[in-house]
């Protein structure tokens, strides 16, 4: 096999996205193999935009086809999983779209499924991964440059989307259809940054608004609480209705901090001594006379680093690592069982609200389901 034949799953907007991706070119060992999609519209467009490519309305068909090599799901979300496993039953690679599923009793499902298949490529497009500026975030964390994290805290509210993006789409914001609001569709990259590069929480408590400022039922508005276990604490706030939104992470550690602003520029203060010596050694005077001296601007080293990133470029990168890993060998950016992890974040994040206390990871998954359903069946 020189090129990955892609199977694209959903022809929607992502799916029509990484279609083009592959048509430009832009994606070297791999070619579209066929495309599938229930919509009897997105056929007619298809064979517009991709003439000779196979057309399926359904998926199982297609995996049947022999017209392909890997899948991607470009589909809402409840159906990742159980695409997945069909498709690794079958011998196909699969990369699933984030979030991995709605809850973690499903994503182990194909977790546990995609240990018998070790010879098959089980990834997840997490985009973001790819970007360096938070390749760069997690070294410096990796590698105790700012010491043991003491406090996280992210404010990403620059997801705003219309009620018009709402009313667009059936699925979209719905219990039944999308199993949440930002939680589910929006921030999952951040959930699973915060994670990769900080760990997961032991406990979370979570004030969520649901239909606050959008005509939808579900979360619009979240603000998070993690208590890390060992006196760490995080702060993660999200939301879809700032139309000035914040995009900043900042990670304070026992030896100095990092904030990212606009996922554009890094700053990292390293300070020249542990804050904990500092605290030992230094009396009232000494700290008077730093802020009248040289500043307390005198007790860290600064670097400041700006990124570039376009947009396309980060899953263009997962797509290409995706071929190279099927290929080559090649070691994952974003390896399927990884997806777990967010899910895991966003249902604590979900079930503190619900629930209107703190919980522990790992979370009743029964009863988070529990709940989930009877959201799912009063929307019905
Ligand atoms: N990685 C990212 O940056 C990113 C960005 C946006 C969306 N997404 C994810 O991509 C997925 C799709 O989102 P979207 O915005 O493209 O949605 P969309 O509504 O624009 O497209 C979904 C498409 O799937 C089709 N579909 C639904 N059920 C199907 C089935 N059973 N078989 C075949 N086709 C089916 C629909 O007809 C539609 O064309 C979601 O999981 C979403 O979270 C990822």
């Amino acid at each position: 096999m020189s090129k990955v034949r892609l199977g694209i799953i959903g022809l929607g907007q992502q799916g029509g996205a990484y279609a083009q991706f592959i048509k430009e070119g832009r994606v070297s060992e791999m070619e579209i193999g066929a495309i599938c999609d229930i919509d009897p519209k997105k056929r007619m467009g298809a064979e517009k935009e991709y003439p000779g490519t196979p057309f399926y309305d359904n998926y199982l068909e297609m995996l049947e086809s022999g017209d392909i090599d890997a899948i991607v799901t470009c589909v809402p979300h409840y159906d990742h999983t159980n695409m997945g496993i069909e498709a690794l039953k079958r011998d196909i690679h699969v990369l699933l779209e984030k979030p991995a599923g709605v809850y973690t009793k499903q994503v182990r499902e194909i977790n546990d499924f995609a240990v018998t298949k070790p010879e098959l490529t089980y990834a997840i497009m997490f985009n973001q991964r790819t970007n360096q500026l938070y390749q760069k975030v997690k070294e410096v964390i990796d590698n105790g440059e700012i010491g043991g994290i003491r406090r996280t805290n992210w404010i990403i509210t620059t997801w705003w989307r219309p009620q018009g993006y709402y009313d667009a789409g059936s699925w979209r914001a719905t219990w039944d259809g999308e199993g949440g609001g930002v939680l589910v569709n929006q921030a999952p990259h951040q959930i699973d940054l915060m994670q990769w590069i900080c760990g997961m929480p032991e406990k979370v408590y979570t004030k969520a608004q649901y239909g606050y400022q959008r005509n939808i039922p579900v979360e619009d508005d979240v603000t998070a609480l993690f208590d890390y276990g060992n006196g760490a604490t995080g702060v993660f706030i999200t939301c879809t209705h700032d139309v000035i939104g914040t995009d900043r992470l900042e990670i304070h550690g026992d030896k100095g901090k990092i904030v990212v602003n606009d996922s554009k520029t890094i700053n990292i203060k390293r300070l020249n001594t542990p804050e904990n010596e500092m605290s030992d050694k230094m009396s009232m005077g000494d700290v008077m006379n730093l802020f009248q001296g040289d500043g307390p601007d005198s007790i860290y080293e600064e670097e400041v680093l700006e990124f570039e990133s376009v947009w396309g470029g980060q899953h263009v990168a997962v797509l290409e690592n995706f071929a190279a890993n099927i290929l080559h060998n090649t070691p994952l950016i974003a390896p399927g069982r990884d997806g777990i992890h967010g899910v895991a974040l966003a249902n604590a994040i979900h079930l503190s609200s619900w629930l209107n206390k703190e919980v522990s990871l790992p979370i009743d998954e029964d009863l988070f389901l529990e709940e989930l359903n009877k959201r799912r069946s009063q929307e019905r």
